[in-house]
């Protein structure tokens, strides 16, 4: 690890951008914007994050290839810091220094978190993704 990522794991800064207020919008318990909005989406291991606008937590939203797209409440299960994929790896991570590690249903793999994170329900249709955040 780098200086830089040293210090981006000691803040827990992670890589994946946030998707602009403008580009989704909230219905309920859905969330939703166009696949065309968030071009970070179109390859595996892509992924964005939805926050603010009412949000409870921000939503790790991953396209994980033949898997399809996953969501999941973007706060590690340790101590509530953000979370990237990891390419290649079917994984989510934890950008702290921790880096507890969960599958893509959000069972813990490695690190120090006791459990596992929130995952959402997400549906693609029309070129729209549809992230159900109450589940
Ligand atoms: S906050 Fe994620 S491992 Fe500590």
């Amino acid at each position: 690890m780098g200086l830089v990522g040293f210090f981006k794991s000691v803040f827990g800064i992670c890589n994946t951008p946030r998707l602009p207020t403008e580009y989704w919008r909230r219905d309920g318990e859905k969330v939703f914007f166009r696949l065309s909005d968030a071009p970070e989406l179109k390859g595996p291991d892509g992924a964005v994050y939805p926050a603010g606008a009412g949000l409870e937590a921000p939503v790790l939203v991953v396209n994980a290839g033949d898997q399809g797209f996953v969501a999941f409440r973007d706060k590690c299960a340790h101590m509530g810091r953000k979370l990237d994929p990891v390419a290649g790896q079917s994984q989510i991570r934890c950008c702290s220094l921790g880096k507890s590690t969960y599958d893509l249903s959000g069972e813990k793999v490695s690190g120090p978190a006791k459990g596992p994170i929130t995952d959402y329900p997400v549906e693609f249709r029309d070129g729209e993704l549809f992230i159900t955040v109450s589940a």
